[in-house]
């Protein structure tokens, strides 16, 4: 009786506290968290200047203006199954890709504005329809990435960007503008199949706002899960995540740590994820030929990993279509890599080790994974107290001599680790 009456109680409790996810959702969650490799997609007209996605409101363009580049968009290297094709033999498990920017143009043939790939340019192809339909030809996720903020669209109530880009403010007018985001975003989880997760950015447009901006999400979010249940609702905004929300994501910056200013957040118990350029830019920036070193991005992924996040890793197509070929070259370089190694991260947890200086560790199940990356010596303390029933050495699967000490265990080589991520499998007991 007591036991019924308590489940009861508990029920009621989570209903009150509004959102509450479907089974279809935690699902997802699980399979997210489990995919540790993403590639970020940052792609739309503005890559025709080639500065950067932000070039519009950092030059004070006006919006007619750069609207022209438009009618000369025709990116005739664009192939969905080159992308896709390389992108997954690098060992993503999900793409997230730009459906519309800050500078509010849509990469998809949508009904609600004209401003878009199909109506405004001479290519005239729904890029998003040939991305998604690819995507699940070859059974990766396709994620997509919309913006609260819009540097054209008069109606959008400009925050501290977008501020020199000829808006009308006589013309704003935010229950308009919502209503337009949620029509797109219907159209969006409605005509592309399963949409993996909507990836929101640029609430702190109104992070200085005197009184606090209104965004409206939980309505929002509620009408993402409602079209489908499990798709994963992230939100870029640097806070602790709100009710509705899926998924905690970290920009440029792994969760617990603040190199790059946008972070400070709790982290939460919700899937992690963050995101990193490959260069310095997300969208193309010609140049930016900064491109992190092949041993930097594979060390980037494993420490992500041992944060128990995944690591949404961007590219920046370049105007024509194609994927730059460094870019290319990188992707390659990590399928090699995740096609060896992968079993040590995928599908794993934040490993018993907090972060040490040497490296970082990842677990699944009664697996530890230790990754060793800089590490001039023959000895390894490990700060484990579980029982270590085998070591061994992942590569070459031979036993490792360990030394069980007060602080833990210590791991014995015949030569000091050395290579990209030296990995040592050890076997725990209960
Ligand atoms: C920032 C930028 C944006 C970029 C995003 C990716 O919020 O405003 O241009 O798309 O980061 O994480």
């Amino acid at each position: 009786m007591l036991a019924v009456a308590l489940v009861a109680l508990a029920s009621g409790a989570q209903e009150q506290r509004g959102y509450v996810p479907a089974p279809e959702n935690l699902k997802a969650r699980q399979e997210f968290a489990d995919s540790k490799l993403g590639i970020f997609i940052h792609w739309g007209i503005y890559s025709m200047f080639a500065q950067g996605e932000w070039y519009m409101t950092n030059a004070n363009i006006d919006n007619k203006e750069y609207a022209k580049a438009a009618s000369a968009f025709y990116p005739a290297g664009f192939d969905a199954k080159e992308w896709v094709s390389a992108i997954k033999a690098a060992g993503a498990r999900y793409i997230c890709f730009t459906s519309r920017h800050h500078d509010g143009f849509s990469m998809w043939d949508t009904e609600e504005s004209a401003y878009n790939i199909v109506d405004a340019t001479p290519f005239g192809r729904d890029v998003i329809k040939e991305l998604a339909d690819e995507c699940h030809r070859q059974g990766i996720k396709l994620h997509l990435y919309y913006s609260h903020i819009d540097w054209t669209r008069d109606d959008y109530p400009a925050g501290w960007t977008g501020r020199g880009t000829g808006k009308d403010p006589s013309k704003v007018d935010w229950p308009a503008y919502y209503a337009f985001m949620n029509s797109q975003l219907t159209e969006l989880l409605t005509r592309y199949g399963e949409v993996g997760a909507i990836w929101f950015d640029g609430w702190w447009d109104h992070s200085h706002d005197a009184v606090p901006f209104d965004w409206q999400l939980e309505e929002q979010y509620a009408l993402i899960h409602r079209l489908q249940p499990a798709c994963l609702v992230g939100n870029n905004h640097h806070q602790t995540p709100v009710e509705g929300e899926d998924i905690q994501i970290f920009e440029r910056d792994l969760p617990g740590e603040n190199t790059a200013g946008m972070s400070g957040q709790e982290v939460s118990r919700l899937p992690l994820e963050t995101c990193q350029t490959m260069n310095g830019m997300w969208g193309y920036k010609i140049i930016d030929q900064n491109y992190k070193s092949a041993e930097t991005l594979i060390r980037y992924l494993v420490s992500t990993a041992g944060k128990g996040a995944n690591l949404l890793l961007n590219i920046g197509p370049q105007p024509n279509g194609e994927l730059p070929a460094t870019a290319l070259e990188r992707l390659k370089e990590m399928g090699e890599w995740t096609s060896r190694y992968g079993e040590t991260i995928y599908g794993t947890t934040a490993g018993d080790i907090a972060v040490q200086e040497w490296g970082v560790t990842t677990r699944k199940g009664n697996r530890l994974f230790v990754h060793i990356f800089d590490h001039m010596e023959k000895e390894l303390h490990l700060p484990l107290q579980g029982k270590v029933k085998r070591a061994m050495v992942y590569d070459t699967k031979q036993p490792l001599k360990t030394m069980r000490t007060k602080e833990g265990i210590t791991l014995l080589f015949d030569e000091a680790p050395s290579g990209i991520d030296y990995i040592v499998e050890l076997e725990m007991g209960r």
